[in-house]
């Protein structure tokens, strides 16, 4: 079954498309090519699954194939610099449209390339990891990263159609679905809690990555967040909701090392800590608490901070200061599951103190 879920902002109307098998259905990625050139981007590690598949869909085309190195450590300058090269080189005019094929770093540097070739071109997204299908592909948020901060360069630039096909999902490793779950269930507690109520009751078919679970989760995700930018396309104020856990996670993932933590592990600790301070700062039922960590620790996702790093580290790298002691923060929390609000002036100190004495 074909689901469909339309994104609305000021600059644009676009449709996620969620099913089954949508490689193989190509009306549904030829409607919203702009003319007879294409640029595929993919990488190494999805080429071999899926972009055969697509050229398939695209022989009535120009269909030229950029083959990107895997990894974060390519999202950079100078690769986006190779795919406008790659551009040039194949003559593509005002009216190509790149695609997209692969997970969130294929996604962000495809679409902020699509947003400067020729000052905007069309894009479409078509990913493949569940964080991608559930968040990075939707929304318009592009980036690459500099040297000292991740997706510093960037632009909001919106695709002209998302299209999601979970069996892509059956191809991903283990350890990258579970670390999607965590930003999943980060959609039911800050908007739904009818859904986290359906992910603990199905997460064993979503472990087991059943193809029509995994629409109806994909759906969920993406109508919230669809929901969210609609709102608050530039990031001013609901969309920020989005960053439950963050905070914590960011701090995380920098202070450890980056590649120690995958993003959605060390967001999955980043929920639990969001819910333990909500329980202290707005009433969080400490029973929701529970439930949280029940979910997360059965997805096999951690619940704890690690000890190899101090409170004071974490603490410094959430204020981005050296003087932290003098700043306050800024946290996502919940006040009840399906609820979530933007906490301004939690104070160092005392979360300092709480961390330091759990
Ligand atoms: P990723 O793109 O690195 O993909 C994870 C791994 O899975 C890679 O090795 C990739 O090659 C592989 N892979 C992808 N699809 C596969 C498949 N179907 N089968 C087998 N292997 C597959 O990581 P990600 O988690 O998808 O995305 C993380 C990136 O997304 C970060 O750069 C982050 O900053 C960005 N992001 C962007 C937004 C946004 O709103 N734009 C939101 C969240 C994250
Ligand atoms: N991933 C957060 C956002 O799109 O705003």
């Amino acid at each position: 079954m074909l689901e469909r879920i339309d994104v609305t902002v000021a600059s644009k109307h676009y449709p996620i498309y969620i099913g089954k098998d949508l490689l193989n259905q190509s009306h549904l990625i030829i409607q919203h090519l702009s003319a007879r050139q294409i640029m595929i981007v993919t990488n190494s590690s999805v080429a071999p699954y899926y972009l055969s598949k697509l050229q398939a869909q695209l022989h009535d085309y120009q269909c030229d194939t950029l083959i990107l190195p895997d990894g974060e450590a390519y999202k950079t300058l100078e690769t986006l610099a190779t795919i406008f090269t790659h551009l040039i080189e194949h003559r593509h005019h005002r009216d190509t449209t790149l695609i997209a094929l692969g997970g969130g770093v294929i996604g962000d540097l495809t679409g902020f390339a699509a947003a400067c070739y020729m000052r905007g071109v069309d894009y479409l997204q078509i990913p493949t990891t569940l964080l991608a299908q559930v968040d990075a592909a939707i929304g318009g948020k592009t980036a690459v990263n500099h040297p000292q901060a991740k997706n510093l360069i960037g632009a909001f630039y919106q695709p002209n159609a998302v299209i999601i096909d979970v069996t892509t999902l059956s191809s991903l490793p283990e350890r990258e679905f579970k670390a999607g779950l965590a930003e999943v269930i980060k959609y039911g507690l800050i908007a739904d809690a009818t859904f986290f109520n359906w992910l603990e009751l199905h997460i064993d078919n979503i472990l087991a990555r059943d193809p029509a679970t995994l629409t109806h989760l994909i759906k969920v995700c993406c109508q919230i967040k669809a929901n969210l930018v609609a709102q608050d396309e530039r990031d001013k104020g609901l969309r920020r909701l989005l960053n439950l856990g963050h905070t914590f996670a960011h701090a995380l993932e920098t202070g450890l090392g980056y590649g120690c933590y995958l993003h959605g592990e060390a967001v999955a600790v980043g929920l639990c800590l969001a819910a333990e301070v909500s329980q202290l700062l707005s009433n969080f039922p400490y029973s929701d608490i529970l439930r949280i960590k029940q979910l997360i620790a059965k997805i096999g996702l951690p619940i704890a901070l690690p000890n190899t790093l101090s409170i004071k580290q974490l603490l410094s790298l959430m204020t981005n200061d050296k003087k932290a002691k003098l700043s306050n923060l800024t946290l996502i929390l919940l006040k009840s599951i399906g609820l979530a609000y933007c906490e301004h002036n939690v104070d160092y100190q005392w979360l300092y103190n709480y961390l330091k004495c759990k």
